[in-house]
């Protein structure tokens, strides 16, 4: 608001037929998918975890705008910060002039990030900082292979999707960057095969994979994977777009397993969910041999990035995950969901596995044993592959307002990335309310397979 309060008509005003509105002119086939699935609500207040929507109904959120909201939703003094920037009538996007605020950040970010990594390129989202780690890395290089693991992500511009699995994503937009290469999950022979062909300029990897169903490697993966790419003169490229800024309980998730990579991607959690915001951050000999002279200063370069909001927001963050001890706390709580969801895992023979590190969890969903169950189960996944997951997150939001989705195609994993600022109150709720809609689940026939049904009739218009 203004200093006289009166309430800003950019964004109190709208709120009426948004659907429609938004169905006429942004995406008609999301709208349809929202209303389908009974997430079509419109928020108009949020704090922490908690969302509000126009009815005034709480919501839990357990999805944490894909880990973008890690400091918790309007976090007071990330958004003082930037209130602060606004009315500074600071300079911002001044391009030619040494940014204050780039230096600043990229000083933070030299501290945080493990060893000599100290040298930061600033983008505006994660797509974007996958793709420059993978110009940096060929550059670097001079070779031209990426390889990129099995059900990866790395966001949906050409180089970030060139190395993304999963057709769901792919279909219809090759032909993709030539020289990209998907190899085997978690297989070091498949790797030392493909690096010791001596053209490969780095592996592309999450330490843990987000949208692929949160699948951790095994934990001679990344030291070793880090010893073969150097053998050959290749670099490692971890993206921690999804799990950097605290995630996995760890400032970054390469530090459960103490290495350090030659090049590693951040965004998402980096600015409070209000600013767009990436960086890539490098060594300087990697650096350098990129920018490799005078006359290549700016060969990699990109308007808004490094702008002041998105600056001020990311160290804002910085300061508050620090200062209130965030990642302890995303460790600490983590830890404990993690473990009252596993309590749960041998109750429900639907799950098959509960994992994650951090708040950073996965429950898999599997085949069950007994027989209806495996009927429906069978039909349900013929019919849709997405259908299933959906069946444990309608539900969560619908009886319980826990707002989840399922992971982006691994579709039997349900994938909770809540704020890491969440206690013992969401826990405990999320917990209860989880318990609920398993034990529906596991009663066939009954509601939440009726409810199926009716997702699947009505699919047929998805
Ligand atoms: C690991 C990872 N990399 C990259 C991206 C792409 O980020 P963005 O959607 O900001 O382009 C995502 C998005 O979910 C991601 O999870």
């Amino acid at each position: 608001m203004t200093q006289t309060q009166t309430p800003n008509p950019i964004f109190v005003e709208h709120h009426d037929r948004i659907y429609d509105r938004y169905s006429a002119h942004v995406n008609h086939r999301f709208a349809r998918v929202l209303e389908l699935i009974g997430f079509d609500k419109v928020f108009v207040r949020a704090k922490g975890a908690w969302l509000w929507d126009q009815d005034g109904r709480r919501y839990l959120d357990f999805l944490g705008g894909y880990s973008v909201h890690n400091t918790g939703r309007n976090h007071d003094r990330v958004k003082a910060a930037l209130i602060d920037w606004l009315q500074s009538d600071g300079a911002s996007m001044v391009q030619m002039e040494g940014s204050p605020l780039e230096a600043r950040l990229a000083e933070k970010l030299a501290q945080i990030t493990p060893g000599e990594l100290d040298t930061c390129f600033f983008t505006n989202s994660g797509s974007e900082t996958s793709d420059v780690a993978i110009k940096f890395a060929r550059k670097a290089t001079r070779k031209p292979r990426v390889l990129y693991l099995k059900s990866g992500f790395h966001g949906l511009t050409y180089g970030a999707l060139s190395c993304s699995d999963d057709e769901m994503w792919r279909d219809g937009f090759g032909p993709f960057l030539p020289g990209c290469t998907m190899i085997p999950w978690d297989d070091l022979d498949a790797l030392e095969r493909e690096v010791s062909k001596g053209d490969v300029a780095c592996l592309l990897m999450e330490p843990i994979q987000g949208e692929g169903g949160v699948r951790i490697p095994s934990d001679r993966y990344l030291p070793e994977a880090l010893r073969i790419l150097h053998a050959h003169g290749s670099l490692l490229a971890v993206d921690e777009v999804q799990t950097g800024f605290g995630r996995t309980g760890k400032w970054f998730a390469v530090d459960h397993w103490g290495i350090q990579p030659d090049i590693m991607a951040v965004s998402k959690g980096m600015s409070g969910g209000y600013v767009p915001v990436g960086a890539v951050v490098t060594t300087r000999k990697i650096f350098d041999k990129v920018y490799e002279d005078l006359s290549h200063a700016v060969c990699q370069t990109s308007t808004f990035g490094g702008g002041a909001l998105a600056m001020v927001g990311a160290l804002a963050v910085i300061e508050v995950m620090e200062s209130e001890k965030i990642v302890e706390n995303s460790a600490k709580v983590g830890a404990e969901l993690l473990s009252r969801l596993q309590a749960m895992q041998s109750r429900f023979e639907l799950v098959r596995e509960v994992r994650g590190k951090g708040l950073m969890i996965g429950i898999e969903f599997g085949e069950p044993r007994s027989l209806t169950l495996k009927a429906g189960w069978k039909l349900v996944h013929r019919a849709n592959r997405g259908l299933f997951g959906q069946m444990v997150s309608v539900p969560l939001m619908r009886d319980h307002a826990i707002l989840t989705q399922i992971a982006g195609h691994n579709q039997d994993v349900h994938k909770l990335a809540p704020p890491l600022t969440i206690g013992d109150e969401e826990v405990g709720a999320f917990v209860t309310a989880y318990e609920r809609v398993l034990v529906d689940l596991h009663k066939f026939p009954g509601p939440i397979w009726d409810l199926g049904t009716t997702l699947l009739k009505n699919s047929v218009s998805w």
